[in-house]
């Protein structure tokens, strides 16, 4: 096998400069790493319903024992020190808070995060915390989940523990962590947890959640510092249409109202679309003027997790959106099977500027699965370098053309266990061997280490 050299991590972009308070970090998120599903108090989240459910997870893989980043955390705080990031955006497990996701606070559960937080401000790297990233305990599922609103309530009661004990010291917030996936991968087409199969509760879903990110906005605003930032983060996508037939475009469009549009437009004050509404009928019971207001509370940041654009033609076979995606060919795709087009991300930015009151960005999550080559200790990457170096090509772009980016966060720090692929799809700029839990930096996170050297001021440099 023959190793192709690393782009030298300044050639990318060197007369492109990033903010200087610019957040350079890495991504997990907790049911993908924590593992140590009995401890300390933790209840059971849908996840962990789901994955011991046969044939939802590919080989049986659960998140029992993940990374066991439980138990490791402080050797992974070494090694995000030794990778030279600045933040660190993770998740709280909802049912290590609220086992029974009301009611008693665990308190063990609120010092596992705070001993993290504490270790992370030591470091040097600032903690980006997200509330939910598609956790919920299972007892709220079994009241109806979130199609049903008090799961909303219930949300912004968990926000508020976890603002009270953290807020002092956390400064940049998430609620939610991509809605869309949890409304329509676990609602509707239930490739994730629930694993439900119901476009209606789908629909509600997506509400309830919009919902609960409203009322824990309120509780966090109440709870935590002054200057924090707080937002959300979704997954939009750049959308463009298979050819220039009525029907495809129109097919994009709803594409981008479905992806795209129902989140933002409702987060930005503007309600639901009507072309969508309409489209639902329906399927979607019309909100209260009080509910779009909560939705639309003021926030200071919106996360943009991008990994694909989607090019979309008609397809009456769709029952649901007539609507489907395209390869367009000739473009390289991840092991995932997801378009590799950077130009995706700088179109995507510049949109979410010109459309949407946005303030701060950032990007909270970009990354790509590759099969890996381990050899001699070393784990060579070279498409994911590839990957993550065009990405920020094009973030630095977009920060030339004026778009208010303040940070990028790799996907992911840890390979880990990726959904419905289990430990199958590895996305880590740092090697985890999962019978041995040994980390090992691969080459793509020694090149990110150069790249924020580089382009924070070489303080952190280090020769490769
Ligand atoms: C995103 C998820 C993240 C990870 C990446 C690959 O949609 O937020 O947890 O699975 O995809």
């Amino acid at each position: 096998m023959t190793l192709r050299t690393r782009p030298p991590a300044t050639a990318t972009s060197s007369a492109r400069r990033f903010p200087s308070d610019f957040a350079w970090g890495v991504a997990t998120a907790a049911y993908q790493i924590e593992g140590a599903a009995n401890e300390d108090g933790r209840g059971q989240s849908i996840w962990d319903t789901f994955s011991h459910t046969p044939g939802s997870v590919l080989n049986g893989h659960t998140g029992d024992v993940a990374c066991d980043h439980y138990h490791r955390w402080q050797e992974d705080i070494d090694l995000m020190r030794e990778l030279g990031v600045t933040a660190y955006r993770f998740s709280v497990a909802w049912p290590r808070i609220f086992p029974h996701g009301t009611g008693q606070v665990n308190v063990a559960g609120l010092d596992w995060y705070e001993r993290l937080v504490d270790c992370l401000l030591d470091a040097g790297i600032q903690p980006w915390l997200t509330l939910y990233h598609w956790d919920l305990p299972q007892e709220l599922e079994d009241l109806g989940g979130w199609p049903v609103r008090a799961t909303a309530d219930a949300f912004g009661q968990y926000a508020e523990a976890v603002g009270r004990r953290l807020g002092d010291r956390v400064r940049d917030w998430i609620t939610l962590n991509e809605p869309w996936c949890s409304a329509f991968l676990g609602y509707h087409t239930g490739e994730h947890a629930p694993g439900r199969h119901d476009v209606g509760l789908a629909l509600r879903a997506s509400h309830t959640l919009l919902l609960a990110h409203g009322l824990a906005v309120g509780a966090l605003r109440s709870t935590v510092r002054s200057d924090a930032a707080i937002g959300i983060t979704l997954n939009p996508t750049s959308v463009a249409a298979a050819t220039q037939s009525a029907a495809d475009v129109a097919a994009a469009g709803r594409f981008d109202g479905f992806r795209n549009r129902w989140f933002l437009d409702p987060l930005y004050g503007r309600g639901y679309p009507d072309d969508m509404l309409e489209y639902y009928g329906d399927r979607f019971p019309r909100p209260t003027d009080e509910d779009l207001l909560t939705i639309a509370a003021p926030i200071d940041l919106l996360g943009v997790n991008y990994y694909e654009p989607h090019i979309v033609r008609f397809d009456p076979h769709d029952a649901f959106l007539h609507a489907a995606t395209v390869d367009p060919g000739g473009v390289q795709v991840t092991q995932m099977g997801w378009l590799v087009q950077p130009a995706g991300l700088r179109e995507l930015l510049s949109r979410l500027v010109k459309d949407y009151p946005v303030g701060r960005l950032a990007i909270t999550e970009n990354g790509a699965a590759y099969p890996d080559h381990t050899f001699e200790g070393r784990v060579a990457d070279p498409e994911r370098t590839r990957y993550l170096a065009q990405h920020l090509e094009a973030a630095a772009a977009a920060v030339e053309e004026g778009v208010p980016l303040h940070g990028y966060f790799a996907w992911s720090l840890l390979d880990n266990f990726e959904w419905a692929w289990g430990f199958t799809r590895r996305f880590g700029i740092v090697h985890v061997d999962f019978e041995t839990q040994r980390r090992t930096v691969k080459d793509s996170g020694h090149w990110y280490r150069e790249f924020i050297g580089a382009h924070s001021g070489g303080a952190r440099a280090r020769p490769a």
